[in-house]
């Protein structure tokens, strides 16, 4: 279990440092916490040490006569410093090696990785001294996620850059530098969500997929060092950070985006849900609703994996099928026709893993016919199994 040490720098964001304490447990890490003492102007220490499990390492803390050495100490047991959120003071301090408080003290002493999260007035982000201190910073290897745009504390304050993540985001952040780069070097091609087709501006034929197992094979690709285009159809999630988002709508614009980048990439794995058929026509204007029926005439859209598969040359191919019923034989027979390495095989009707859930479960079928049942689990710890098994595969 790796170790993150969290840092809660004194701006108005240190409220949301329990939540991301609960995030970075949530995704398996052990997490220790640090305030500094403006920190405890915003959170409480016993917030912190409630939500990690372990006392606060504050101020009094370390001049506490303990016998222990809290700075050393820290800095040995984390594998990472995630300062959450930054203040323009802590990277200061940090940049010119500031042994001074606790924060710069462990800084200093020598943290494999640091991630700052930066909170602070746009105005502020924007000053040149800290800028400078930024680069300074980042010469030295340390990371920056984040800040974001959006509404500032403080009121009348104009919106701008200088938010600090949502927790979240935070962890997925840890989560990234915190993951072997076993996909350095690698160029991957994911697709996602359903795609829609439109009989006019207003109306469509699409289907419930969410697009969420396709996110989280985007984003374990980038985790592991691959360089990744998601390609997806209409769905609510946010663009993951550090990959590539091309937002298509029909099967057809799927089509060419996928097409279009297939020679770069290593890598395919078509998790979208793409329709089979559109309507015939799309009418320009929205119909009225005159008679009591109507008869809608259906084209098939592009194949695209089996296009791809056509024209596959050393390029690793992975397809998913969804079947109702007769699912292995079918999926079989799929990854034949278009020439895949590997088909995951999931079932839309079973209501654990339906549609939009966050947990699934896969059958995988390799060419020769070996099937693998992978039992539920996240989507995030399926796509990692999956990466796994295509590593073999390209090798
Ligand atoms: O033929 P079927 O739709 O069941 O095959 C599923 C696989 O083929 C999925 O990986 C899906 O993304 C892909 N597919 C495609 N183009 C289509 C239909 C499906 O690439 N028009």
């Amino acid at each position: 279990m790796a170790r993150v040490l969290l840092a809660v720098g004194g701006g108005a964001a240190a409220i949301k440092a329990p939540l991301v304490v609960r995030r970075l447990r949530e995704a398996g890490f052990a997490v220790r916490t640090l305030a500094t003492e403006r920190a405890l102007a915003f959170t409480t220490e016993l917030a912190l040490a409630t939500v990690s499990g372990h006392p606060v390492a504050t101020e009094a803390a370390w001049f506490s006569p303990s016998g222990r050495v809290l700075h050393l100490e820290l800095a040995r047991w984390a594998d990472l410093l995630l300062v959450a959120p930054a203040t323009a003071a802590d990277l200061a301090r940090a940049a010119a090696g500031l042994a001074e408080d606790l924060l710069s003290a462990v800084i200093t002493a020598g943290v494999p990785r640091v991630v700052w999260a930066p909170a602070m007035n746009p105005g502020m982000w924007a000053d040149p001294a800290v800028q400078a201190n930024v680069d300074r910073l980042r010469s030295r290897g340390h990371a920056f996620a984040g800040p974001a745009s959006g509404p500032m504390a403080g009121v009348g304050e104009t919106p701008g850059t200088g938010r600090m993540l949502e927790p979240d985001e935070l962890a997925e952040h840890v989560r990234y530098h915190l993951t072997t780069k076993d996909f350095a070097g690698k160029r991957v091609l994911v697709t996602a969500g359903p795609t829609r087709e439109h009989l006019d501006p207003v109306r469509f034929l699409s289907n419930p997929s969410s697009g969420k197992m396709g996110f989280a094979l985007a984003r374990a690709a980038r985790d592991r060092g691959a360089r990744v285009t998601l390609v997806t159809g209409p769905t609510v999630l946010p663009d993951p950070f550090g990959v590539e988002v091309v937002r298509v709508e029909s099967a057809e614009a799927m089509r060419q985006a996928v097409v279009d980048r297939f020679s770069e990439v290593d890598l395919v794995i078509m998790a979208a849900a793409v329709a089979d058929w559109r309507p015939a026509e799309r009418k320009a204007e929205k119909e009225a609703k005159l008679g009591e029926e109507k008869l809608l005439r259906l084209v098939r859209t592009p194949d695209i994996l089996a296009e791809l598969g056509a024209a596959k040359g050393s390029r690793v191919l992975v397809g998913f099928a969804m079947e109702t019923h007769a699912g292995p034989e079918r999926a079989l027979e799929k990854l034949k026709r278009k020439n895949l390495d590997l088909i995951c095989l999931n079932y839309p009707t079973d209501p654990e893993t339906a549609f939009g859930a966050d947990e699934n479960r896969l059958v995988v079928i390799e060419p020769s016919g070996r099937t693998e049942a992978w039992g539920k689990a996240s989507k995030r710890e399926l796509a990692d199994r999956l990466l796994d098994r295509v590593r073999h595969i390209m090798q």
